[in-house]
């Protein structure tokens, strides 16, 4: 056998729940749980009846459409393999081995996941559940140093469910002007707040988007980072030339022409939201205030039991129990999917 680096052996596996879900209600992964537009499925039809497979990917239109769409220049896009390459890139770019990244926990795993394959030392901010999982601004300010070298931050967080706010996100860039602060909008759609105003007044400043969440295509595979044009100069310098497959991006350019679907997706989510909400205080359950398309919630002892009891009923939910003891993390769909939802919930319980 051969032996891989020392990061790689001292790293934690990641290894996502993501087997036998295609039957049940997945409300496990925060993906849209009715799927894309039929104009992307169309799209994905259409690519492949073109004489396009043996084709290495080209971007370029593309890139003019989506950087048009997001209402930047295109020299300030990479087209990146969802936003986990994107986060891979920017260690990839801006981190040596040895170098600090600052994050929040609970906060995406992906985050650690590719600072331990780079051998970055990762300083967690915690979220605390005394102060109802507030953003832990002054924590994180106070642990930015002269040392950091990068801070992540998702916007909404995973799975606490908050955003912080524009002013909020100026305190960090201001607090570590040295620093890559990256902005993961994984799920501003479901909140409306995105940083992308802040580019020209922020030389720090990255932002990630993807087409895996409010838009259902997370098995395809697209996303975007957007930062100044020389930034991500640097960026694509360092990305593999064809690292998202042309179907991905014929349907990405589909998915953001079809507004009106998405705009339609996102209220239901949001009224969805506010429902699910309203019935977890009907049964006393302690949740949090949510900006994305998902609620965390306390179920103390019985995480376990009770995901499994809601998988016998045939939904999916995830237990967040190893980053807030006692916590499950429900994604949020239509009312009518919630309504199911709550009923093996109150079940359950
Ligand atoms: C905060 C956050 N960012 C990014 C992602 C993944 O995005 P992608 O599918 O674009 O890699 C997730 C998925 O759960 C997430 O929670």
């Amino acid at each position: 056998m051969m032996k891989p680096r020392k990061s790689i052996v001292n790293m934690q596996a990641y290894s996502p729940p993501t087997q036998e879900r295609g039957a049940a209600i997945r409300l496990d992964f925060n993906e849209n749980t009715v799927g894309c537009s039929p104009t992307v499925t169309a799209a994905v039809v259409q690519a492949l009846s073109e004489n396009s497979v043996a084709m290495y990917p080209e971007y370029g239109s593309a890139r003019d459409i989506f950087s048009s769409f997001f209402e930047v220049d295109s020299a300030q896009l990479a087209i990146t393999n969802g936003t986990d390459e994107a986060i891979q890139l920017l260690i990839n770019t801006y981190m040596d081995a040895g170098d600090e990244l600052v994050i929040t926990s609970p906060s995406y795993a992906m985050y650690r996941f590719y600072a331990e394959v780079a051998g970055v030392r990762v300083r967690e901010v915690k979220y605390s559940l005394d102060t109802d999982l507030e953003f832990p601004m002054d924590a994180l300010l106070l642990s930015i140093s002269a040392s950091t070298n990068a801070i992540f931050i998702a916007n909404p967080n995973n799975p606490t469910g908050g955003a912080i706010s524009i002013p909020e996100i100026r305190r960090i860039l201001e607090a570590a002007p040295n620093a890559v602060v990256l902005i993961d909008e994984a799920y501003m759609e479901f909140c409306g707040i995105t940083a992308i105003g802040l580019l020209s007044e922020y030389g720090n400043l990255f932002i990630s988007r993807t087409m895996s969440k409010a838009y259902g295509m997370a098995g395809l595979r697209c996303g975007f980072l957007i930062s100044s044009a020389s930034n991500i100069g640097w960026v694509r310098k360092a990305q593999s030339p064809y690292s998202v497959n042309y179907v991905a991006v014929a349907a990405a350019v589909a998915a953001i022409k079809d507004k009106a679907y998405i705009e339609n997706y996102v209220n239901q989510v949001v009224q969805a939201r506010s429902y699910v909400s309203a019935e977890m205080s009907r049964l006393g359950i302690r949740h949090f205030k949510s900006d994305g398309n998902f609620v965390l919630f306390m179920v103390g002892e019985h995480a376990e039991r009770i995901v499994s009891d809601l998988r016998a009923a045939g939904v999916l939910v995830r237990n967040r129990s190893h980053e807030c003891e006692g916590s499950l993390r429900v994604t949020v769909g239509t009312t009518d999917q919630m309504k199911n939802f709550i009923h093996e919930l109150e079940r359950a319980l």
